[in-house]
C-alpha cells in the first residue's frame, strides 16, 4: 500500500546515519577466522572493572524512574572538575546535548559555523532544526579558526570546534584557540566538543574550563563513551553557564539518562587509575604507530586522540578492503572526506603490530 503521509520537507535533504554491519556479520561473510576491529573509536580496553562489579547492586531499582536531574553524578562531577553543579548538564551521550543545544538556541534560518571535515552530527542536527550549516575547510587537517571567524555574520548563532577533531585527531593550538574564544562576540555560542579530551596529553592542548568564568557563551562537551568505556550506556556531559543548562532542561526528555548509566559514570569517575592506564596504553600505541608508519613512508595527521588518520596514497576504500581480508578492520576515510586515507583506532600493542604487519603486505604500487 502506498504511504500517503509526508515527513517534514527538511527530511528530504537528510540521510539516516550509515550504520555498518556487525563484526560477526562481516566475519561470516568473508569467512575470516579472526577479525581485529580497529575501526570504531570506542575504548578498546573496555570500562573500569569496578563498574562491572558495582553495577549489579543497582539492578534492584530498575522499576524506579531515573533521577531526572542526575544529582548524584552532578555532585561527583562538579567536585571532580571544580565547577558548580548548576554548570553541568548530563545527556544521553554528548550527541543528545548537541541536539538539545540546537533545539534550544537555533532559530530557523540562523547559521552555525563548523569545519568541513568534523563530527557529522553537527551538520545533520543544524539542518533538522532548519538552520544553515556554514562549512569552513580544515587547514592541513586542523580547524582554521581565522577562517571561521571571517565567516561570522549577523545570522551566526553558534560555532562548533571539535578538539581533538574527529576524524583527523588534530588539535588547535592553545594560544590560537584562546584568542579565538576571546574574539567571538559573546552572543554567539562556542561549542567546544572535547569528546577525546582525556587522550590529549600535549602541552599545546587548551584546558578550557577556566575560560568559562569570562565567557558565558562557551559550552564544553565531554563524554563517558571514550576513555571511560561506557559508550553502550549512552552518557555524556556539558559544562556551561547555568543559564544555558536551564534552557537545555526545558527541551530535554524528563528522564533522559537511564539509571545504570548515571551509576556507572559515578563509579567510572571514582576509578581514575583505570583512566590513567588507558591513557598510558594509548600513548604507547600512538608513539609505536607514529614511528612504524614513518618508517614505512606513510604520512598521517598528528593525533591527540585514540585514533589516527593515515594517508595511504591509494584509494582508502581499497586499502581498507585489503586490510579487512587480512583480518584488520579500519575505517576508510573516503566517506569522511579524505579519498586516500584510512582512520585507524589506536589499539592494544598486539593489534597495533598486526596492523603494521598487514600494511607491509599491501601492494602500494597500485
Ligand atoms: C567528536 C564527537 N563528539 C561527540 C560524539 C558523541 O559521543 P557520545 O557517545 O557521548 O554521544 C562523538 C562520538 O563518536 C564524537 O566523535
Amino acid at each position: 500500500m502506498a504511504v500517503k503521509v509526508k515527513s517534514r520537507d527538511i527530511l528530504q535533504h537528510i540521510a539516516a546515519y550509515p550504520l555498518g554491519k556487525s563484526l560477526e556479520e562481516i566475519q561470516l561473510e568473508l569467512g575470516i577466522p579472526t577479525l581485529r576491529n580497529m575501526s570504531e573509536i570506542e575504548n578498546i580496553f573496555g570500562c573500569s572493572p569496578k563498574v562491572k562489579e558495582q553495577l549489579m547492586q543497582k539492578l534492584d531499582h530498575l522499576f524506579n524512574y531515573p533521577d531526572g536531574s542526575a544529582r548524584c553524578l552532578s555532585e561527583k562531577l562538579g567536585s571532580f572538575l571544580g565547577v558548580g553543579q548548576s554548570q553541568l548538564f548530563i545527556g544521553n551521550g554528548s550527541d543528545e546535548i548537541i541536539r538539545l543545544l540546537l533545539r534550544a538556541f537555533l532559530n530557523s534560518g540562523e547559521e552555525a559555523i563548523m569545519a568541513e571535515i568534523t563530527f557529522p552530527r553537527y551538520k545533520t542536527n543544524v539542518t533538522i532544526e532548519g538552520g544553515k550549516p556554514v562549512i569552513v575547510p580544515l587547514k592541513n587537517g586542523v580547524h582554521d579558526l581565522d577562517a571561521m571567524l571571517a565567516h561570522i555574520t549577523e545570522q551566526t548563532k553558534m560555532i562548533f570546534v571539535c578538539n581533538p577533531n574527529n576524524p583527523t585527531g588534530t588539535i588547535v593550538e592553545k594560544e590560537s584557540l584562546q584568542g579565538f574564544i576571546e574574539k567571538v562576540p559573546d552572543h554567539i555560542l562556542i561549542i567546544l566538543d572535547e569528546a577525546y579530551y582525556e587522550y590529549a596529553t600535549s602541552n599545546e592542548y587548551l584546558q578550557s574550563i577556566p575560560l568559562l568564568t569570562e565567557h558565558s557563551n562557551l559550552v564544553i562537551l565531554r563524554t563517558f563513551s571514550k576513555v571511560y568505556g561506557l559508550a553502550g550506556l549512552r552518557i555524556g556531559y556539558g559544562i556551561m553557564d547555568s543559564f544555558i543548562t536551564s534552557e537545555l532542561t526545558k527541551v530535554k526528555e524528563v528522564f533522559n539518562v537511564n539509571q545504570l548509566a548515571q551509576a556507572a559514570a559515578v563509579i567510572a569517575i571514582e576509578d581514575q587509575e583505570f583512566r590513567k592506564q588507558c591513557i598510558f596504553h594509548n600513548e604507547e600505541g600512538r608513539s609505536y604507530l607514529e614511528k612504524e608508519l614513518a618508517t614505512l613512508g606513510y604520512s598521517f595527521f598528528p593525533t591527540q586522540a585514540n585514533f589516527m588518520m593515515v594517508h595511504t596514497g591509494r584509494d582508502g576504500n581499497e586499502v581498507a578492503q585489503e586490510l579487512l581480508m587480512q583480518g584488520i578492520m579500519v575505517k576508510s576515510a573516503v566517506g569522511l572526506g579524505y579519498k586516500e586515507s584510512i582512520r585507524v583506532t589506536i589499539s592494544s600493542m598486539e593489534d597495533n603490530r598486526n596492523f603494521i604487519e598487514a600494511l607491509k603486505n599491501l601492494d602500494m604500487s597500485r
